[in-house]
């Protein structure tokens, strides 16, 4: 049957606007918040709290749909399949909730046939709305306000190479073994010079959401993104929102055009007249020297 994918965008700005009333209500503590696989991986009872509205509310208006959240997720038995699914973070940038950093939000995602195609991901601290329906463009809405179509340029500059870059990458809370290697790796290769084998980019941003990083990207403010680590509700919403605005979406895996939702390393680039690829092409360069 088809799928109205209009009422779906209109129910997930709803729920976004209800999950950041909850969370601006909320008042974590960096002593009261709990950890789950080690003290750099947060949750708190805001993130669960938000998590039951979402999939009360989405379940019992789509009950035919699957759900797939952070924190009731369970590794090896939550599978992503073809089916029309929700993928939702309640709050993606926790640890910025718990420290009051104002770069946290709530990411709602629907996938169909393991495609992103509808993404709304709601700043409620800045009351910034981002929003896409699958070949309907990409827009923010500020306060509620003004909707502005994304990227935030009317004519986006082309991309040259990594040097003039500003990229936004995250450590995530892998810390240790040879994923952490590689993260230590492509922040040092990113920023050092030439002449020590790096591609010294503009500068690195770490902005504690992955799901912003990617609206920083489709807005046209950060020009790439990359991580190795997060989860597929950290990134579906956004990856819709992106591929709106003209992104692109590579891998992180060097060779790797066509990633995966549930895959783990993403490479994601800002629309431009030219250059996605080659920086793509540059970026695995770089991390594979
Ligand atoms: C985290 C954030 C962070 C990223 C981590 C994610 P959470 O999500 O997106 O930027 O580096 O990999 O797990 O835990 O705040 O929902």
């Amino acid at each position: 049957a088809d799928i109205n994918l209009q009422e779906i965008h209109d129910l997930l700005i709803s729920v976004a606007e209800e999950a950041g009333r909850m969370i601006m209500a909320a008042t974590p503590s960096q002593l009261s918040s709990g950890t789950k696989k080690n003290s750099a991986d947060l949750v708190t009872e805001t993130d669960q709290a938000v998590e039951k509205m979402v999939s009360t509310r989405l379940m019992s208006a789509y009950p035919t749909f699957s759900f797939i959240g952070e924190e009731t997720f369970v590794a090896g038995s939550t599978k992503l399949t073809e089916a029309p699914t929700f993928i939702v973070d309640p709050i993606d940038g926790t640890t910025n909730f718990v420290h009051a950093f104002p770069a946290f939000c709530i990411s709602l995602g629907f996938v169909v046939d393991k495609i992103p195609t509808v993404g709304v991901i709601f700043n409620p601290f800045l009351e910034e709305m981002y929003t896409a329906i699958k070949g309907r463009g990409a827009y923010v809405t500020v306060h509620g306000r003004e909707k502005l179509r994304l990227p935030l340029k009317n004519e986006p500059e082309p991309l040259k190479d990594l040097s003039t870059c500003l990229v936004g990458a995250e450590w995530g809370s892998d810390r240790s073994g040879v994923n952490f290697e590689l993260k230590s790796k492509v922040f040092t290769k990113l920023a050092s010079s030439k002449e020590n084998g790096g591609a010294m980019v503009h500068s690195l941003r770490c902005m504690g959401s992955a799901a912003l990083n990617l609206a920083a990207v489709a807005a046209g403010q950060q020009d790439i993104f990359w991580e190795g680590g997060c989860w597929a509700w950290d990134v579906a919403a956004g990856w819709c929102i992106l591929n709106e605005a003209g992104g692109i979406m590579a891998s992180g895996n060097p060779g790797d055009w066509k990633p995966e939702i549930d895959g783990r390393k993403y490479l994601a680039v800002r629309t431009a007249p030219s250059g996605q690829r080659e920086i793509v092409e540059e970026f695995w360069k770089v991390i594979g020297d």
